[in-house]
């Protein structure tokens, strides 16, 4: 390792990369499945689609939680005060279009009088009563939120491969093999 920084601790490690792979599976498949034709790919599509952001919800709730618990390493000497800014935001931005988006997707559904199954175990109740007219302009906006989202991860990603690849300044290492430093305050 070129430098020795401060890394993650293993469970937030852990969650950072299920959510991730998550992620990767959610966005396109929400893509795919909006413009297919309606049949049986299109229906299972749907089915994993609802099933696997309610788990993300459920896994990023669970991360806050965890982020409470074991905060996260002082942030690297090396990252300008602007730079700390900039990736400060575009985290807290993530996480909350983790929570909202999964919310708006339950709510749509809900308006819409559509069942939320969870991997066939059960489905979801409803969050509110069934106003059809309503259920597309909710869902139609989860969708953008959607897109804009996968713009903001590819800010992250393209971040995170600047740090590793070019400025080789150890912050790829954070989130991989640097051992948890808890900060000082
Ligand atoms: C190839 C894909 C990815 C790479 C290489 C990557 C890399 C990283 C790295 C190195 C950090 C630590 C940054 C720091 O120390 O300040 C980080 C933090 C973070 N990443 Fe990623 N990431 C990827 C994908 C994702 C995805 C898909 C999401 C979710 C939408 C995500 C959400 C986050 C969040 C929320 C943090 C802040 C962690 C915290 O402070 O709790 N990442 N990522
Ligand atoms: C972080 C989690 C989620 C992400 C990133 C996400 C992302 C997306 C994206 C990108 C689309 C398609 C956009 C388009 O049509 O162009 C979409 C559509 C959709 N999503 Fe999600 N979604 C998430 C969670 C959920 C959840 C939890 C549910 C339901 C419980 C849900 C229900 C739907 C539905 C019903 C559509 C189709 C909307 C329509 O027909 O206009 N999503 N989602």
């Amino acid at each position: 390792m070129a430098h020795q920084v401060a890394g993650y601790s293993a469970m937030a490690k852990t969650y950072h990369w299920i959510v991730a792979i998550l992620v990767f599976i959610m966005v396109p498949m929400g893509l795919v499945m909006t413009d297919l034709g309606p049949g049986a790919l299109q229906n299972t599509l749907y089915f994993y689609h609802k099933s696997i952001g309610i788990l993300l919800f459920l896994l990023i709730v669970l991360r806050l939680l965890q982020h409470w618990i074991t905060p996260a390493p002082p942030p690297p000497a090396s990252l300008s005060p602007a730079l700390r800014i900039v990736s400060r935001s575009v985290h807290g931005l993530l996480y909350l279009v983790l929570i909202v988006n999964p919310i708006l997707g339950w709510i749509g559904l809900s308006l819409y009088g559509a069942p939320i199954p969870f991997f066939g175990l059960f489905d979801l109740p409803s969050l509110v009563p069934q106003d059809r007219p309503n259920a597309e302009g909710i869902l139609d906006f989860h969708a953008t939120v959607g897109v804009v989202f996968a713009w903001l991860i590819a800010l992250h990603v393209l971040g995170a491969f600047y740090h590793w690849l070019i400025a080789k300044d150890g912050i790829i290492e954070r989130m991989t093999t640097a051992p948890y430093q808890k900060p000082k305050n």
